[in-house]
This record gives C-alpha cells, structure tokens and sequence, in this order.
C-alpha cells in the first residue's frame, strides 16, 4: 500500500469534515524528523490560518480528532504551531503487512492508475570506443530505472541509442584499409578498432590527403556505397558481439537499438524544419539555433552565447541533429508520453538545449536528462580507464576482476565459518555477489554525485554494500530451512501481529516499500530503494537480535516466520528492481 498517499487523501478528507471549507485542501503529510514524536505529521491546518482568520493549533484540533478515530492512527497530537503528530496504530500496521504476505506478485505495491509509455534512453555507446567505466553507470541506472517503471506498471522502451554513425567512420574505413588486421579484429574487435581509429585520426592530422579520403569514404557511405557500407556492418557486429557479453554479464536487455545510424535519412528535412520554422538560420554555411535570437527560448538559454549547431559548414550533420530526428521518431513512431536519457552530467547542456528546440518544434513529450556523476578512481580524481601501463580497463575485465573478488571475499568467509556455499554453486554465488557489488555500489549513490571506486567497500558482507544485503537476504531464507519450514506456507496462512518493539520497528519498515519504489520511479532515483533494503536489513538485525524465530511459540513463531518472510521478499524484489540478484544460500 501507499502509505504516504493513504494518509494524504485521510488528512485532506479530515479537513474538509472538521472545517467544511468549499473544497478539499492538501494535508501535506511529511515524515517526523523525530520519531519520538510519532510516525508522520501533517501540516495542512497552518495555511489555513489566514484563509479562516483563527489560530491554527485552534484548526488543528477538529482534524487530529476525526484523524485519531481512524483505525491506522493510534494517536493524533496537536503540536507546535499547528501541525498534527500521528502514530500509526501497530494493529493497523499488522493487518496491512499480513495482507502484503499474501500478495508475492506485487509485494503490496500497486499498479499505476494510468500507464505512460516511456522511452529510457541508457547505455548507448559508441562503436569502436571501449566501452569502460563511464558507460556502465548510464547501463546500471537505466537498468534499474526502466525496472522500476515497468514493474510500477508503466510501458517503458529500452532504447540503446548506440553512437554508430559519424565521422569516425571515415577514419575506420581509410584506417582498416590501410592498417587493419582481420584477424584482430576477430579476436578482440573493439582493441583493433580502437588501435586504428587512434592510427588514423593521428595520421589524419599531419596528413591532408588522408583527411580527406576519409571525409571522402564518410561521404560515400552516407551515400550508401555497397563496399563502404558492407565494411560499417562488419564494424558494427563484431563490436555488438563485445556489448552483447556485457550486457549478458550484466543480466541488461533492450527492446530497440536504434543507433544514430537509424536517423540518418531524416537529418535533411530536419534542419530544413528547423530553418523554415524560423528556429535555426544560416551562419557561414552552417545551420544554428541561435539563442539569444528567440523570444521564447527558455530564461536559461537567452544567455547562452554558443549557438546549437544542427548543420556544419561542410554540410555533415550533428549528435543535436541526431537526437532532434529521434524524439519526432519516438513521438510518431512509439507515441511515447515521456523519454528519459540517462546520460552523463556532462552532457546537461546539449539535452537542456535539444529540449528547448524540441518544445519550440511543439513537442509536448515530456523530455528528461536523468543525469550523473562521475566515477573517481582512489586518487579522488575521475578514474582513469587506463592502467599504469597504458592498458584500457575494459568493462569486461573490470566485471571479471569483480567476480574473482567475491569469490576470495567468500572463501574467507567460507574459512571463517561465516559463510557456507556448495562447490557447485560458488561459480553462480561468486558472479552474483561480484556483479552485484559492483551495480549496488554505483545505486545506492544518489545518481547526481561523483562516487569514488573502491573495491574493499564495495564487496563486503559488512555494511552498506551489495553482499551484506544479499547475505541478509540468504539469512532469512536460512531461518526457513532450519525450521523446516516453507517460506510460501508462512506467506499464505501466518497473521503477523507486532508487540516487541524490535517488532514495531522492522514493521514500520516494511509497510513503507511501495512509497519507496513510487519515489525512486517519480524522480529517477533508484537510490532510494537501495536506502530502503538497507534500512530494512538492518531493522531485520535489530528485530532478530531481539526476538527469537524459531523458538517463538505459536502465533508469535507465525507472526516472526511471517516478518521473515515479508524481509527476504522485500529485499529480494528491492535489489531485483534495481537489477541485482540474490543467492538462497550462502
Ligand atoms: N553515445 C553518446 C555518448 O556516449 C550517448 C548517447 C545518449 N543518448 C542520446 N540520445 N543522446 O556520449
């Protein structure tokens, strides 16, 4: 259930019955900073102080009355100036939580009333670059985002807007010509593109002829050339086969790739749109948007001196032009209500821009940049994706260097008779903890900070980290094996009832999940899920520290099996939204 939203429509009805005013108000619902002062507070009677000309704690009063006579509230206080302190009655919360045991397809979250179609544009690299570090946070956010969204029942698209086109093709196919080996190519595409296209844009620098063939080769390829064309495709498929094992590696998928590629055709009639629509014109030969030009261009911009540049002088087309032809697409093709690009914080200028273009264009697509920081390496400083003998940390080798952590951290443990995982299982346990690791550290970030790289962080069974709460997790399941009990039984038939106040606290706890998955989804934050699953397993350590399971006896063991049951489930559908798996045993 929605907690947050039940108690807001409860406030707002309470006003309305107390005060009779003409129509409802806000209740303007808000977590206690202090729970000695009860679970929420509702500060809708402060404004209307003015509005009906008496003191607000005099309002107050009726409201936290009708409030108290609700069975979720076992108390309603009037305090300060007028706010009203609640406490949810633990009856309340028990008979909900016990409804949420027995609801294992959506773990009491509800379904969105109305359905959005959403674009969540990630990942997208660019062909022929490693794909390294900087690429796995746009991969693991909008990962976690689009599972969010579709599992709060939105209709979401993953699109991998893949860099596939552009002038580094020209350089690729002048540069394999001349200096490219099939073989490696074969072996390990994305190095020998990358050893290439290094060659020859280097090459190309000092030396004007082949600059120019390659700006030739480009040419003839956007024309369609068959030779060139053949050779782009060879370029693309052995480079998605390297994606490809990442993004398995990763457990990511995607609906659609449309590449930059995909566009192309429609870049003429873009810019012709745009200068016909008197939004861009002619400056030496190229087509910009100039903003300090509009009248309506957004407050923001109306200073910006640089203009967005849609054509260049030697005519070639741009990345704004590109993404200018993909939200009409998404528009008229998907008739999408929304697009997210998850995309680096970098890059907030271009998508401030290409949104205002769009918004000029009449596109009333709702258009996010859900942005992030960058990665810093242990010297503080953005971590290189080279190491010290010039050799790129690859994406691969990092996930690789990742699961062999986990497995030493899990042989310690194993050593230390912390941890126990059958031989057969300790490949599957060691990639999942080591994936794991390494997606929950970057979540659990608030997506718009820098976060350091820390390999002894990130895969613990201690604290905030990926391991500690997938262990949390195999702990609770462990509880139903020893008891010999079985986990979908407790789920159907235990009533949870809360009397301890470990009890009370873990309960708490889990009754707010939904609010914290409707958060995370609304603003893009998969960190706040993350919070939730370890707040929670940490309440599930306070209350296990506290109260007995399995020496519990009768309806108390049930109501105990039942909070058990409802913590792994919740930790499990936490880390499973952000695209993290679990173990049952180790
Ligand atoms: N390929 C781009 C890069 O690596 C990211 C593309 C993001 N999506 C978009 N529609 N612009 O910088």
């Amino acid at each position: 259930m929605l907690l947050e939203r039940y108690l807001e429509s409860a406030g707002s009805e309470a006003i309305h019955e107390a005060l009779r005013l003409d129509g409802p108000r806000p209740a303007m619902v808000r977590p206690t900073q202090d729970p000695q002062f009860g679970d929420f507070q509702v500060n809708g009677a402060m404004p209307l102080a003015k509005e009906l000309k008496k003191p607000p704690r005099e309002l107050a009063q009726p409201i936290a009355e009708i409030l108290a006579s609700l069975d979720a509230i076992e108390k309603a206080e009037v305090a300060g100036p007028g706010f009203i302190n609640l406490h949810l009655a633990p009856s309340w919360i028990a008979s909900q939580l016990t409804e949420t045991l027995r609801d294992p397809a959506r773990d009491g979250v509800p379904a969105v009333e109305e359905a959005s179609k959403i674009i969540v544009d990630f990942s997208s690299p660019n062909i022929a670059k490693q794909m390294h570090v900087g690429h796995l946070r746009s991969t693991i956010i909008g990962d976690a985002i689009a599972r969010i969204l579709a599992f709060m029942g939105h209709q979401v698209i993953r699109d991998n807007h893949l860099g596939d086109w552009g002038t580094q093709f020209g350089l690729l196919i002048v540069g394999m010509r001349e200096w490219g080996s099939e073989e490696a190519l074969r072996s390990d595409p994305i190095a020998e593109l990358e050893r290439v296209y290094k060659l020859a844009s280097e090459r190309a620098a000092k030396d004007e002829r082949l600059a120019e063939s390659a700006r030739a080769e480009l040419a003839k390829l956007q024309a369609g050339d068959e030779d060139n064309r053949k050779l782009w495709e060879h370029f693309i498929e052995v480079s998605r086969r390297v994606l490809d094992e990442v993004y398995e590696e990763l457990d990511v998928s995607f609906d659609v790739w449309l590449g930059e590629s995909a566009y192309h055709d429609a870049l003429p009639g873009v810019v012709e749109e745009l200068l016909s629509r008197g939004i861009a014109r002619q400056d030496e030969g190229a087509v910009c948007v100039f903003w300090d030009e509009i009248a309506d261009a957004p407050k923001s911009l109306r200073k910006q001196k640089t203009p967005f540049i849609v054509q260049k002088k030697d005519s070639a087309f741009l990345y704004s032009t590109t993404d200018i032809a993909t939200v009409l697409y998404r528009r008229d093709h998907f008739q999408a209500d929304r697009a997210l690009y998850v995309v680096d914080s970098r890059q907030a200028l271009h998508f401030q821009q290409l949104f205002a273009v769009m918004k000029l264009l009449g596109v009333e697509m709702q258009l996010e940049h859900v942005g992030f920081g960058t990665v810093l390496g242990p010297d503080g400083k953005p971590l290189r994706t080279r190491d010290a003998s010039g050799h790129v940390i690859t994406l691969v080798s990092l996930l690789e260097e990742s699961k062999q952590r986990a497995r030493q951290r899990i042989d310690e443990g194993i050593a230390e008779g912390r941890l126990r995982v059958r031989p057969e299982e300790m490949d599957e346990v060691s990639r999942i903890v080591g994936i794991g690791a390494v997606k929950y550290a970057d979540l659990r970030q608030n997506r718009l900070s820098d976060y350091q790289f820390d390999w002894d962080k990130m895969i613990s069974f201690q604290g905030n980290a990926g391991p500690y709460l997938q262990y949390a997790y195999a702990r609770c399941v462990s509880i139903f094996a020893k008891g010999g009990v079985d986990m979908e039984a407790t789920a159907r038939e235990a009533t949870i009832s809360l009397d301890a106040p470990a009890e009370l606290v873990l309960g708490k706890h889990l009754l707010r999940f939904a609010d914290a998955v409707y958060q995370a989804g609304a603003t893009s934050q998969p960190h706040i899920i993350c919070e939730h699953v370890y707040e929670l397993a940490r309440a599930f350590n306070g209350f296990y520290a506290e109260c007995p399971v399995l020496d519990a006896e009768g309806g108390a063991r049930d109501s105990r099996l039942g909070l058990t049951a409802l913590t792994a489930r919740q930790i499990r559908r936490g880390l499973g939204l952000v695209g993290i798996g679990v173990v049952d045993r180790m």
